[in-house]
C-alpha cells in the first residue's frame, strides 16, 4: 500500500531514539519532537513527519488542510474538495462526482501518507493541489512556511474529540493496540499523551499563525461550520480563491455542497469499503454532532477539560 514507508521507517531509527518517549494513546510509544507526540512505525509517525519535512516542497498554489485528528478531517476535506473541483464536477448531483463513490480522504491525500508512496496522487497539472495534514504548525516543512499557498485549520471542542478518538479506537483492531476505558482515555488525552497532541497547543499554534495572517491561514471551528454550514462554505471558497458568483448563489451551488458533504451523505456512500487495511470507510462517520460528549463523559471529567481548555486557551477568541 505504501511501498517507500519501510524505508523512511528505517532511516530515522538512530534519530528518534534520542527523543523523550513515553506511552500514550492505545498502549503505543509516543516520541516528543518539537513540543508534540508522535506514534512510530507507521504512516501516520514521526518518522513520516521527518520525512515531509525533509523531502516535501510546496507550491504556491497549495492549499493545506490541517486537523488533528477526530477534528472533522474527513468533512473538511470533502467540503474543500468540493470547492475546488465544483467546475469540473459541475453537475454534482449526478452520481459521478467522486464524492459520491470516493472515501474523502482518497480524493485528499495526507501529505502523510503521500510521501509513502511511490507516486503522489496528485500530479502538478491538478492545480491546486489539495493535501492534508495532522502535523502541528511547528512541524510542516520549511518550503510551506516559506511560501504563501493557503492553509485551512478545523478544530474542535476537545470533549467532543475525545470521545470521538474513544470510538475510533474501538473499531481499530491492530495487533499493537491495546484497547483502553474511557478512563483510561481521559488521563492520556489531558496529558497530551495522543497522537499529534497535546490538543490545545496544536489548537493553539494554527490559531496564532492565523492572526498573524488571515489571508494565509483560515482558522475554522467544527461547532461553526455545523452551526452555519452554508455561510461557513462561502468564507472557505472565497479564502481558497475560489468565490461562488452570484448566478452560483442564487443556482444553489453552495446548498448542493453542503448536502453533498453532509454527514448523512457520505455516511451512506461509505457504508462499505476500506479506506486502508485495517481501518473500514465508515470508521471515519459516528454521530457527526456537537456536543455529544455529554452523554458519555462525567461531571468531574468535563470539569476537569474544561479547566484546561480556559487555561489554555486563555485571551484566544476561540468558541467551541
Ligand atoms: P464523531 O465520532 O463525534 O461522530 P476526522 O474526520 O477528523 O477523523 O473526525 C471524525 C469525526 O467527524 C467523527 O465524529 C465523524 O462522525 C465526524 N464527521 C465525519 N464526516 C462528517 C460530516 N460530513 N459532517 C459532520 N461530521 C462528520
Amino acid at each position: 500500500e505504501y511501498p517507500n514507508l519501510a524505508a523512511i521507517l528505517d532511516r530515522y531509527k538512530e534519530k528518534i531514539a534520542a527523543f523523550p518517549k513515553e506511552k500514550g494513546w492505545m498502549g503505543l510509544d509516543l516520541y516528543m519532537y518539537q513540543g508534540f507526540w508522535y506514534t512510530s512505525q507507521d504512516v501516520f509517525s514521526i518518522e513520516t513527519t521527518l520525512a515531509v519535512q525533509e523531502t516535501f516542497q510546496a507550491h504556491s498554489t497549495d492549499i493545506y488542510l490541517a486537523t488533528q485528528p477526530k477534528s472533522g478531517t474527513t468533512w473538511l476535506k470533502a467540503l474543500a474538495f468540493a470547492v475546488v473541483n465544483r467546475k469540473r464536477y459541475n453537475n454534482i448531483t449526478l452520481s459521478t462526482h467522486p464524492l459520491l463513490s470516493t472515501n474523502p480522504h482518497k480524493c485528499v491525500p495526507f501529505l502523510e501518507t503521500d510521501v509513502a508512496k511511490k507516486t503522489p496522487t496528485y500530479l502538478p497539472e491538478n492545480q491546486p493541489r489539495l493535501y492534508a495534514t495532522h502535523m502541528p504548525y511547528i512541524a510542516l516543512p520549511q518550503s510551506i512556511h516559506d511560501s504563501c499557498c493557503r492553509i485551512v485549520y478545523m478544530c474542535r471542542n476537545p470533549k467532543d474529540v475525545l470521545v470521538s478518538w474513544f470510538h475510533f479506537g474501538k473499531k481499530l483492531s491492530h495487533t499493537l493496540l491495546t484497547q483502553m476505558t474511557l478512563d483510561e482515555m481521559f488521563e492520556v488525552y489531558t496529558k497530551g499523551l495522543m497522537p499529534y497532541g497535546p490538543h490545545w497547543d496544536h489548537v493553539k499554534e494554527y490559531y496564532k499563525a492565523s492572526t498573524e495572517d488571515p489571508t494565509r491561514v483560515l482558522f475554522v471551528t467544527y461547532e461553526d461550520m455545523k452551526k452555519d454550514t452554508a455561510n461557513k462554505v462561502k468564507q472557505l471558497a472565497e479564502f481558497l480563491g475560489y468565490p461562488f458568483t452570484e448566478e452560483e448563489e442564487a443556482n444553489g451551488a453552495v446548498e448542493d455542497i453542503v448536502r453533498l458533504c453532509s454527514f448523512e451523505t457520505l455516511k451512506e456512500v461509505n457504508k462499505t469499503g476500506n479506506f486502508r487495511q485495517g481501518v473500514a470507510n465508515d470508521t471515519f462517520f459516528r454521530e457527526g454532532k456537537v456536543g455529544g460528549w455529554s452523554n458519555e463523559l462525567t461531571d468531574e471529567m468535563s470539569q476537569n477539560m474544561d479547566d484546561i481548555t480556559t487555561e489554555k486557551f486563555q485571551g484566544l477568541d476561540i468558541s467551541i
